[in-house]
């Protein structure tokens, strides 16, 4: 039995790692800690676990326990994923990595040091549509794209104009829409299409009023050898349920994701109608995709699995979105860095960490 401590028990956790937990009889929730006495006895009557603490560390001392779920707020997740590798503990780290490349590569590097499992979760690789759209890119039958269009719309103006509230603000989420719900979207292209060669971007923060938070819409352009990927965000559209849809452009062919459950990708060949293209039945694409990711990761701890990517995936979303918000702030376009040398690579023993799609 794998016992986990969870640490954070906000939104994320009640909407969606709770239904990962729920459906697992070889995982135990044996811990959970929030200092929100009414977010963590939530969580603990959901998960049937009375083991609640206030402040983390009673989880890291707590030696039943073999690996954390934590779901913080960004500006966070370095220290708290540090204690956890000293204290023994392997973690599975809701996305965005951090909030910058220097906690990002110290959070790998101390992984890698205490021989702990880190895994981050990136639930939209996890939704049956994106997969198979990849597949699809990889096998090279519809030919090479040429550009790529991705929207997601959503409201998150409740906590973006609450002053009070980490979302949106630039010390403790990183900055506004992109870096939180904008990493999915990123990180989709890097995966389907690999790093891109160039970054450009324009943001604004046009409805949401609390001071001092960051975007509420933007708009990113990645640069490819013969593609280009245009990425829009929002989350300030309270009058739109939240949707997202994606299209992939080929000489002869186009590939549409949609939030539609019925046919969520659907192709299109020649001048021939839209046709739906079969893929895994999931229920609902948020829950299930963020319960399929957690699972995913939930099987890896247990040495069911091998991881389907590894952190360093997560540190190279981060990179674009940092160089985007620079991009914004210097208004041009600016080209995206090879790789370090002796960058970690294959370290963590992921099944895509050498992605035939990188230069
Ligand atoms: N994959 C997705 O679709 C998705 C969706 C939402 C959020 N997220 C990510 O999940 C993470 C959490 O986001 P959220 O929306 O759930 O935030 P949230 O603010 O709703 O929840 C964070 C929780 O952490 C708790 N917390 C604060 N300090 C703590 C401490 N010292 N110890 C333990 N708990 C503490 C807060 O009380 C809160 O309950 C973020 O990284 C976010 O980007 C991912």
């Amino acid at each position: 039995m794998l016992r986990i401590g969870i640490i954070g028990a906000g939104a994320v956790v009640q909407g969606a790692h709770v239904k990962a937990f729920l459906g697992r009889t070889d995982v135990a929730v044996s811990g959970i800690a929030d200092p929100c006495e009414a977010f963590r006895s939530r969580v603990g009557a959901a998960l049937g676990c009375d083991r609640l603490h206030g402040d983390y560390r009673s989880l890291l001392e707590d030696r039943s326990i073999d690996a954390l779920d934590i779901c913080l707020p960004h500006f966070m997740h370095e220290a708290v994923v540090l204690d956890a590798f000293s204290a023994g503990k392997d973690v599975i780290l809701e996305k965005p990595i951090a909030l910058d490349l220097g906690q990002a590569d110290r959070m790998i590097a101390a992984a890698a040091k205490a021989g702990r499992k880190f895994y981050v979760a990136l639930n939209e690789r996890f939704w049956p549509a994106h997969r198979k759209l990849k597949e699809m890119i990889e096998d090279g039958g519809l030919g090479k794209p040429f550009l790529a269009t991705a929207q997601l719309i959503g409201d998150e103006l409740r906590r973006m104009n609450d002053p009070e509230s980490w979302k949106g603000d630039w010390a403790k989420a990183g900055g506004g829409a992109l870096i939180d719900t904008g990493t999915h979207i990123v990180d989709l292209m890097l995966w389907w299409f690999g790093r891109p060669r160039t970054v450009s971007c324009q943001w604004g923060r046009f409805v949401v009023e609390a001071p001092g938070k960051a975007d509420d819409n933007v708009v990113v352009t990645l640069g490819y050898d013969g593609m280009l990927a245009n990425i829009v965000v929002s989350y300030a559209c309270a009058s739109d349920p939240w949707r997202e849809d994606k299209q992939v452009y080929f000489r002869d062919a186009s590939a549409h994701v949609t939030m539609d459950c019925d046919a969520p990708l659907r192709l299109c060949r020649g001048k021939e109608a839209m046709r739906p293209v079969e893929t895994e039945a999931m229920a609902s694409w948020w829950e299930g995709s963020v319960a399929a990711g957690v699972n995913h990761f939930l099987d890896c701890l247990q040495g069911k699995d091998r991881p389907a990517y590894g952190p360093e995936a997560s540190r190279d979303t981060l990179e674009v979105i940092l160089l985007a918000y620079r991009a914004a702030g210097e208004g041009r376009t600016l080209p995206l860095p090879a790789r370090p040398h002796g960058f970690p690579g294959a370290r963590h023993g992921a099944v895509d960490d050498e992605s035939p799609n990188d230069p």
